[in-house]
């Protein structure tokens, strides 16, 4: 069932979901693509809502005049929040994308502690709130998105702000073992505990900020502890935290891979394979997603499964991400590497193992790749959700698709029943799913992937939205 949202939309994210893009002069705004964005524009229009955010581009755009067309065009407002060079370095790059990232993905080793960075994200913070402030109206609702802004919840509290805030992590959250690692981790759950509402992808994540929130706070403690959230104490104020897995538009993607464009992107895609079975990965450049181990485990299917040499290929897109952080450049020799040393050793006349390509795809390419592909390996070694996954099952229309998924995605709470899950560090484990995905037969895999299909197209993002905004009203949800 789906809720009428009565007041007034805030959306507040690190980046404006829009792209800018100029040709001879001439600047053009667009929505941006994504699942959030989609379901969001309706809620948006039919609120005149509002959203804050970074516009991402350099000072040279006319934003003024395009956010004004955008209004017009797309019913609901933006509002830019400028960054100058050293705060995307400090804020964006620094303790976003070097501190946080990579700490609430487990990854501790990656992690820059930087005093300096600390305090312009705290400013940067500080900024979108007192914008949030004197945009907002009393009976707004004020979402917050993403681990970018944890602490704007505290600021606008702070500024006086008395509207219902809530805030959805995208990402994981840490065990308070981890969590504990971070010089600032008092002020940041601090911040947090200032939201009416936080929502986090899995109960892991739900169950996480929980344990560090009374183990690390004096003043909170738990109230009650029902299905869907967890209702804690601070000091005079109740915050529900809740968990509500993230979707995508389901039918969006399932009309989209049958389109005449798409089947015929796809039929191309294969031919040029020769009737090879084709594994899939798509992913951000980025070291969350486990794309090293991916290579090996599949060189490890290969040397243990010399049958299918010939009858597979690897077809790995990644997407250029966060290009100035060092690691990330890292990462990309280091696969560069891994590829062309793995190609060396088992490529034949005719045969390459692995494609692997370093840039984005348009729409009906992505859709394309998507429906041609037998099989889908998606590893990260930790991911908040992985709406590729969920993508991947909506737009595998020709019922033949076998999706490979890393137990450590947030996706497989609930798609870890009819996806092979495995643990992405373990190679050889992987390199057997692999064989076992290539010799499944129809029968199983068409069963498997009706039933993904059956939960995403029942948990699609639409229904996200609702449930969210459903429990920000106080309002509970039905199953
Ligand atoms: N995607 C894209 N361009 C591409 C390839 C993928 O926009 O060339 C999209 C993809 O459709 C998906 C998103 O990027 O919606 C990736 O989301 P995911 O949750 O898998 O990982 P994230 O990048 O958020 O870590
Ligand atoms: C993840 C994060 C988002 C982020 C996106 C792309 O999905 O959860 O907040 O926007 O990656 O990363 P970028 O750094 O380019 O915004």
């Amino acid at each position: 069932m789906k809720k009428k949202i009565d007041k007034r939309l805030v959306v507040v994210s690190n980046r404006l979901p829009i792209v800018i893009d100029e040709e001879e002069g001439n600047w053009r705004i667009a929505p941006g693509s994504g699942g959030l964005i989609t379901a969001l524009a309706p809620v948006m229009k039919k609120n005149r809502g509002l959203w804050i955010g970074w516009p991402g581009c350099g000072e040279e755009a006319p934003l003024q005049k395009l956010f004004e067309d955008f209004g017009k065009e797309q019913d609901y407002r933006l509002k830019g929040v400028p960054l100058t060079e050293e705060e995307v370095e400090k804020y964006y790059l620094g303790f976003s994308n070097e501190t946080l990232w990579p700490l609430f993905h487990d990854l501790l080793g990656y992690c820059n502690f930087s005093l300096e960075n600390w305090r312009t994200y705290q400013e940067v913070n500080r900024r979108f709130a007192s914008i949030v402030a004197e945009e907002s109206k009393d009976d707004d609702f004020i979402w917050v998105h993403d681990y970018q802004l944890t602490l704007v919840g505290g600021y606008l509290r702070e500024e006086g702000i008395k509207q219902t805030l809530a805030f959805f992590l995208h990402i994981p959250f840490p065990s308070a073992d981890l969590f504990s690692r971070l010089p600032w981790k008092i002020e940041l759950l601090r911040g947090m505990m200032e939201y009416d509402l936080i929502g986090f992808q899995t109960l892991r994540d739900r169950r996480n900020f929980v344990n560090c929130a009374i183990a690390m706070l004096p003043e909170a403690e738990v109230v009650s502890r029902l299905r869907h959230y967890t209702l804690l104490r601070y000091g005079s104020r109740k915050v529900k935290v809740g968990h509500f897995p993230i979707s995508i538009d389901f039918e969006e993607f399932n009309r989209g891979a049958r389109t005449k464009a798409v089947e015929e992107a796809a039929w191309y895609l294969h031919e040029n394979l020769q009737g090879r079975q084709l594994v899939l990965g798509i992913d951000r450049l980025d070291y969350t997603k486990g794309l090293p181990e991916r290579f090996l485990a599949f060189e490890r299917a290969l040397e243990k499964y010399p049958e299918i040499r010939r009858k597979i290929t690897l077809l790995q897109v990644v997407v250029p991400s966060r290009t100035l952080v060092p690691d990330y450049q890292n990462l990309k020799e280091l696969l560069d590497q891994l590829a062309g040393r793995i190609n060396a050793r088992f490529a034949e006349q005719g045969w390459i193992p692995i494609h692997y390509v370093y840039r984005s795809l348009e729409p009906t390419q992505l859709l394309a790749h998507y429906r041609t592909s037998e099989i889908a390996l998606i590893t990260p070694l930790r991911d908040g959700m992985n709406l590729v996954a969920k993508e991947y099952c909506a737009a595998s229309v020709d019922q033949n698709g076998v999706l490979i998924l890393s137990e450590f995605a947030g996706a497989a709470d609930q798609m870890g029943k009819a996806a092979l899950l495995v643990n992405p560090y373990d190679i050889d484990g992987t390199a057997d799913a692999i064989y076992r995905a290539f010799t499944m037969e129809p029968e199983d895999r068409r069963q498997r992937l009706s039933l993904l299909q059956t939960i995403i197209r029942r948990h699609d993002v639409h229904r996200w939205v609702n449930q969210f905004v459903s429990s920000m009203k106080g309002e509970e949800w039905r199953e």
